[in-house]
């Protein structure tokens, strides 16, 4: 079973082939052209997808040594994401299933994070408690030993990437923020200045409140004594937000873990790389006599392979999708 992969939800273009499971092959083309703006920007990455997707997909073949006439099914995100964005990679698997006549998968972007440490060719042991923590994600989710799944919280605003990005934006750091917060913290105080933890009930998360008061910290200033205090502190500041992210993170996963019997722990996701929360994971981990399972870098941001291994379970256990399937922009995870 040959599955050709399709991802574009935000402002990555990927294609991937995944046969019977296994990656043979994982291309993204990132844009770049957003750093400039602070953010993603909508309107240029559909664009930017409508002029990747082809070559994308050649080079995904190419790669994994495959034409398209060894393509058994084509597997695609359908959301969430950036609308115009997907538009593009699900149009366009369309466009190839009807012309081979290809069965079509459709998978949720955060399906995808699930199954990013299955890229690996890992098959980490059930009930599993996945960590999906993105840029545009933080969610807490259980996969039972036949896969479905129970999310058990989210945020409730702001993502904990976001928050590193907003946070490094207002101390005009740089984008995305999220590994300059990381080196930077290295060698900072995290008890330099102590930001709120939320503690919400049930598994949710808010990251709202502490970009709130990262705001009142500063605005004590003037805007001259304001940047001098920036750039005399900005490794402590760091240090000391992402403390606080770390902190509320490990707050529910520790709870999630003291309720149910879980076999592994999955942290996926971009903010997956940074390095004290696996640090502190890890340390957890061990502690609960518990494995932990981190993708690769490669596939630890935005990437097809997750997209294509997602489509092989879902294949496996007969879920295709109609030809009618459309965008959903802001689809929940089942
Ligand atoms: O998974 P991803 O590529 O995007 C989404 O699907 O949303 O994750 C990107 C996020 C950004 O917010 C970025 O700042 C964050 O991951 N990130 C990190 C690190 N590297 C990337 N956050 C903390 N520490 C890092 N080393
Ligand atoms: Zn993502």
């Amino acid at each position: 079973m040959t599955i050709l992969a399709i991802e574009s939800s935000c402002d990555d273009t990927a294609a991937s082939i995944v046969s019977d499971g296994r990656v043979e092959s994982s291309i993204v083309s990132s844009q770049l052209g957003h750093a400039a703006y602070g953010g993603v920007v909508p309107e240029i990455a559909s664009r930017a997808h409508q002029r990747m997707i082809v070559p994308v997909v050649q080079s995904a073949l190419q790669e994994a040594g495959r034409s398209l006439t060894d393509v058994d099914a084509v597997g695609v995100t359908y959301g969430p994401g950036l609308a115009g964005s997907l538009l593009v990679g699900l149009t366009f698997a369309k466009g190839l299933a009807v012309a081979l006549d290809l069965p079509l998968v459709g998978i949720n972007h955060l399906e995808g994070h699930l199954y990013s440490v299955y890229a690996d060719g890992v098959n980490p042991e059930r009930p599993s408690l996945s960590l999906i923590v993105s840029g545009g994600h933080t969610e807490l989710v259980r996969m039972e030993p036949d896969q479905s799944l129970t999310v058990l919280g989210k945020t409730r605003d702001d993502a904990a990437g976001e928050a590193l990005d907003k946070f490094a934006k207002l101390l005009g750091l740089g984008f995305p923020g999220g590994p300059i917060v990381d080196q930077l913290a290295e060698s900072g105080d995290p008890a330099f200045h102590r930001y709120p933890r939320a503690r919400l009930d049930a598994y949710d998360f808010s990251f709202s409140g502490i970009k709130t008061s990262v705001l009142y910290h500063l605005n004590q200033f003037d805007d001259e004594e304001r940047s001098q205090f920036i750039a005399d502190h900005k490794h402590d500041l760091c240090a000391s937000f992402l403390a606080a992210v770390i902190d509320m993170l490990m707050h529910q996963l520790e709870k999630a873990l003291d309720e149910s019997d879980y076999k592994s722990v999955c942290l996926v996701g971009g903010v997956s790389a940074n390095r004290q929360l696996r640090a502190r994971i890890s340390d957890l981990c061990i502690l609960r006599d518990t494995d932990l399972y981190i993708p690769d870098a490669s596939y630890r941001t935005d990437n097809a392979a997750m997209i294509g291994v997602a489509a092989f379970h879902k294949l496996k256990a007969g879920a295709t999708a109609p030809l009618t399937l459309t965008i959903d922009p802001s689809a929940r995870l089942k």
